[in-house]
């Protein structure tokens, strides 16, 4: 595992660029895993400068998503397909259909997170997997608790989880109480993990993701059981 210190998110966003660059360009079929909040942005920024000025091809490239709320249905300004379509595959001018993300809005929510992982596999998995990481330590929506070998499923939501992104809505009224989430082993199967933390909130998390026990009270911790993970992180997530 690799960790580095940054100054703040936008260096963070300029190296996790590099990371992803350099892992998807000699790919003929890349597939990036994307997060949504707010410690991917400036990556998401950077990637799209990137784009603009011709450093960055994206003709191929497929997106992944980590999770989708469920109950906000399919283009609900404030659910992650719409989120990710905005902030991600419009500016990189990535049709659609390339964007894949958990059905979170259709009837059977087994059934659209068993369709998510056949999905993953038919596009031969990710290659790269932007992760942030909750205050509580969840990585997707896999919360204290989870599994260390899960799969895509449906999850309930922590009060905290709930309460954090309650200021990345911009419509919805109330943070919905659940989510279809790749599981924690379906997101170590990534080729390369790059986690992102960033500020006070994540300090505790994140000593336990890279100095606690490998366990499912910090689902984060799970990254160490994955052989290439980079981590970017300010002074304040890493408790300088
Ligand atoms: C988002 C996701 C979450 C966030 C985490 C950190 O798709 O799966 O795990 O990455 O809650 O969010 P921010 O970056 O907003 O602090």
């Amino acid at each position: 595992m690799r960790v580095h210190r940054v100054a703040d998110a936008d260096e963070g966003g300029r190296l996790a660029a590099d990371v992803i660059v350099g892992a998807l360009a000699p790919l003929a079929h890349p597939v990036l895993g994307v997060a949504t909040g707010a410690s991917p942005r400036p990556v998401y920024e950077e990637l799209v400068r990137r784009f603009a000025c011709g450093d960055l091809t994206t003709n191929d490239l497929r997106l992944a998503a980590l999770d989708e709320y469920v109950g906000l249905g399919r283009d609900h300004p404030d659910g992650y397909r719409s989120t990710l379509q905005r902030e991600v595959a419009v500016p990189l001018r990535v049709p659609v259909d390339r964007l894949l993300v958990p059905a979170a809005w259709e009837s059977d929510l087994d059934r659209a997170a068993a369709g998510f992982e056949n999905a993953l596999r038919a596009l031969g998995g990710v290659d790269v997997q932007l992760l942030g990481i909750g205050a509580n330590g969840h990585i997707g929506f896999n919360e204290p608790g989870s599994p260390l070998d899960g799969r895509t499923r449906v999850v309930s939501l922590d009060d905290r989880t709930r309460r954090d992104n309650a200021v990345h809505l911009t419509v919805a009224t109330e943070v919905p109480r659940s989510a279809i989430t790749q599981g924690i082993g379906t997101i170590l199967e990534a080729g390369r993990l790059v986690l992102l933390a960033y500020g006070r909130s994540k300090t505790a998390a994140v000593r336990a993701a890279l100095y606690g026990p490998i366990d499912s009270a910090c689902p984060a911790s799970a990254i160490r059981l994955h052989p290439d993970v980079v981590v970017i992180a300010d002074s304040a997530a890493l408790d300088d």
